[in-house]
């Protein structure tokens, strides 16, 4: 196994306006490597993993993807760095215009030179991965349940066969078991295709389920990282009060009086 993370953030800082989000995060993530990230809500969980997208632009810090800085990239170079990056987004963020089965197939249509029927027939097939009828393509995404079109978002992260995945709370909204189903998805692109992930999860089964590492996000830094599997008996105040829901400890909600 290379020895080069396949991802590598370092320093990594962004605020919005006053609010300091992400205040010096460093990370790496080895290949064929599964890293589950947790932390409270509000946490910079999300804006972390959009960082990385290129989505959100930080204000300092470097993140590196197989080596290739990708804040100093020119606009095509990064485009084909961003192309090996499939992105379940934690609100589905489907295109309502476009029927499920032009959704999940979107990135092979505009990047992968394939017909749309070889399209629709990959489509078909990831959306029976995700435990859905094809019938279910020609729907639009406002006809699908939460959990539905949760799972159609899931069909479109892994449908290119992208070698980075990266899913933002892939089992909320979804039921037991759908979501243990959907984590033996995750697994098998991790393990089977060879692919490394970053989930972000509140559920702690899922994060043992699915995670070889596991790190947590509070005020802005990475306060701990280790074995996904110790998460539940870390020794770390913080981690502890945070995976078994304690209200007392070293993590005081901010609630507005
Ligand atoms: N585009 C944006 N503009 C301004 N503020 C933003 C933007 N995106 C995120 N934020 C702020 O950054 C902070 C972190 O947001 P983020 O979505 O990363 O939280 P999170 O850890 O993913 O939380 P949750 O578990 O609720 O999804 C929040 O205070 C949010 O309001
Ligand atoms: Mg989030």
């Amino acid at each position: 196994m290379s020895d080069t993370p396949t991802i590598r953030i370092r320093g990594l800082t962004k605020s919005f306006g006053d609010k300091l989000v992400l205040d010096g995060i460093d990370l790496d993530v080895m290949p064929g490597t599964s890293m589950v990230v947790i932390g409270g809500s509000g946490s910079g969980k999300s804006v972390l993993l959009k960082c990385v997208l290129g989505l959100i632009q930080p204000d300092a810090g470097t993140i590196e993807v197989n080596g290739q800085d990708l804040l100093r990239l020119r606009a095509g170079a990064l485009d084909a760095v961003r192309s090996t990056i499939g992105m379940l987004f934690q609100n589905g963020a489907l295109f309502d215009s476009l029927p499920v089965w032009e959704n999940v197939a979107f990135g092979l249509l505009a990047t992968h030179a394939v017909t749309r029927r070889t399209a629709r027939v990959r489509a078909a097939e990831v959306l029976a991965q995700v435990g859905l009828d094809a019938s279910v393509g020609d729907l639009s995404p406002a006809e699908l349940s939460g959990g539905m079109q949760k799972r159609v978002g899931l069909a479109r992260a892994i449908a290119g066969g992208a070698k980075i995945l990266f899913f933002d709370e892939p089992t909320t909204g979804l039921d037991p078991i759908m979501g243990a189903v959907i984590d033996g998805l995750i697994v098998d692109c991790v393990k089977r295709l060879g692919s490394t992930a970053v989930a972000i999860t509140h559920d702690m089964a899922s994060a043992r389920r699915i995670g070889d590492q596991a790190a947590m996000l509070y005020k802005g830094r990475i306060v701990w990282q280790g074995a996904a599997a110790g998460l539940m008996d870390s020794g770390n105040p913080m981690v502890d009060q945070f995976t078994h829901g304690r209200r007392d400890g070293p993590i005081q909600m901010e609630l507005r009086k």
